[in-house]
């Protein structure tokens, strides 16, 4: 189907270039003169794209744009034209939901270029918003081990970002959720898969060595630099550029990187000329960018470059369906890879997983099982392997998995009595020490009757 496109502006040439340009490329186009007649045509039929001049005869283009939002199910994307330098109020725009920018005077290349990856971008965010609406079904990436709903939505947004080579995608979560698995799988399910896919990590690289990393440099562009060297931007020609921990990259190089995103092109250190480079940008961050944004750490229009398409992996605590497949596979993984037979879990170990908070998230729990299979020599991994921050932070309501300290080993027999006495006595002096020693709230926090408690106490020789 035909997009169909209104221009809105002022400037008669403007308009009439412009409708030449893209009727040449087969795209429907009306023009409006004035905010009025915009709303008017607006009103007969709905438009894919809307290119708004910021400064109109009658309104501001903000406004215009703030009535295409409001028809929240009609709303076409909407790219502001400003005059050179006011990316201020361009930034206002993508903040009230401006798809994009374009600085006056443009060339009909750039133009058409963002007018498609605009009506693409469009037409995978329909599909997604299509996608989360949906009967969740369940998907399934190489290596990404998921059968929790959550995660499904994840997936098959992935799916259809990866199907669009050019948008940018941000994709955000806690440490340890597989931000980078995610990164990866969008690569190398687009078309882009042949091509590298660059990492770097913009946390553990001081600034001014990131920049050199990311744009390389001539000969003689600083000191040290002894040969020319090629920069990661370039390595990654065709594919796919990770930047991990986004929110770390100082703002001096945010605004270099917003040039290479606006023109896909960039410069090498201390080279006078440009080089072209088509790759699709991935950023992660466990951050809250919008957070950086205010203290102004993090560059606004950056962000919105960055984010056309959004991925939030949800902590892996609420995604609790997920632990036993994942215990399922990293046990499978690390058998494989020191050699050993571990057949599974208990499921009393499994249910202290199951309510155990994962900070670390998916992280964690890898490292947890490598831990106890390099560690522990058993076939069945149980509460007693676990380390202790799983077992102590669990309360369980009803009944809870009593789990015996690592010296008892039932097969090998163990004194009936003697662990119940023991455990009784832990009750009772746990009990004790809440209520300050006074028997009647003690025998309440335990549910017997003071007659019960100082038998036990007197059968148990607790001291009082
Ligand atoms: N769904 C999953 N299935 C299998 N392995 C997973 C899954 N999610 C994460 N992992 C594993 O957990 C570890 C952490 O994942 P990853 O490095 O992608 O997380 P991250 O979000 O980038 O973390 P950080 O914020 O700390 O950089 C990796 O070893 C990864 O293979
Ligand atoms: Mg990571």
């Amino acid at each position: 189907m035909t997009s169909r496109i209104l221009i809105i502006d002022d400037e008669k040439l403007i308009r009439e270039s412009l409708t030449h340009l893209l009727t040449g490329e087969g795209y429907r186009v009306d023009a409006a003169a004035d905010g009025a007649e915009a709303r008017e045509l607006f009103g007969r039929r709905s438009y894919d794209l809307a290119l708004i001049d910021l400064r109109l005869p009658d309104c501001s283009g903000i406004e215009l744009l703030k009535t295409f939002m409001a028809n929240a199910e009609d709303a076409p994307l909407c790219i502001m034209m400003t005059a050179y330098g006011s990316v201020d109020s361009a930034v206002e725009a993508m903040k009230e939901g401006a798809y994009d920018y374009l600085n006056k005077p443009f060339k009909s290349k750039e133009i058409l270029l963002i007018v498609r990856l605009a009506l693409e971008a469009g037409q995978l965010k329909r599909e997604v918003k299509q996608i989360v609406g949906d009967q969740v079904k369940r998907y399934n990436i190489d290596n990404i081990i998921a059968v929790d709903p959550l995660m499904a939505k994840v997936f098959s947004v992935v799916r259809k970002v990866a199907g669009n080579r050019d948008v940018s995608v941000l994709v955000q979560g806690e440490s340890g959720t597989g931000k980078e698995l995610i990164a990866k799988a969008i690569h190398y399910l687009s078309d882009r898969a042949d091509r590298p896919f660059v990492s770097i990590n913009c946390a553990s690289i001081p600034g001014n060595l990131l920049e050199s990393e990311l744009f390389g440099y001539e000969r003689g562009a600083f000191t040290d630099a002894k040969a020319r060297k090629q920069g990661l931007l370039e390595k990654a020609q065709g594919g796919s550029v990770f930047l991990d921990e986004i929110g770390d990259m100082d703002p001096s190089l945010q605004a270099k990187l917003l040039r290479v995103l606006e023109e896909s092109r960039f410069r090498r250190l201390g080279s006078v000329s440009d080089i072209s480079v088509d790759v699709r940008f991935i950023s992660a961050t466990n951050q809250a960018l919008e957070k950086l944004i205010e203290t102004g750490r993090f560059r606004e229009d950056l962000y919105y470059r960055l984010k056309v398409i959004n991925i939030t992996i949800p902590p892996l605590r609420e995604r609790k369906q997920d632990i036993e497949v994942l215990v399922k596979y990293f046990i499978d993984h690390f058998n494989s890879k020191l050699n050993k037979q571990v057949r599974g879990m208990s499921p009393e170990a499994l249910r202290f997983l199951q309510q155990y908070a994962w900070p670390g998230n998916v992280r964690e729990l890898k490292n947890c099982i490598e831990r106890i299979m390099i560690l522990e020599d058993t076939e069945v991994i149980g509460p007693e392997h676990l380390p202790l921050e799983v077992i102590s932070s669990t309360r369980e309501k009803g009944r809870f998995g009593v789990f015996l300290p690592r010296e008892y080993d039932i097969r090998q027999g163990v004194d009936f009595n003697d662990l119940v006495r023991s455990f009784s006595s832990y009750l009772i002096e746990e009990a004790m020490k809440i209520s300050g020693g006074n028997k009647a709230r003690t025998a309440r926090l335990l549910n017997m009757d003071r007659g019960t408690l100082r038998y036990q106490i007197r059968k148990l020789g607790i001291e009082e």
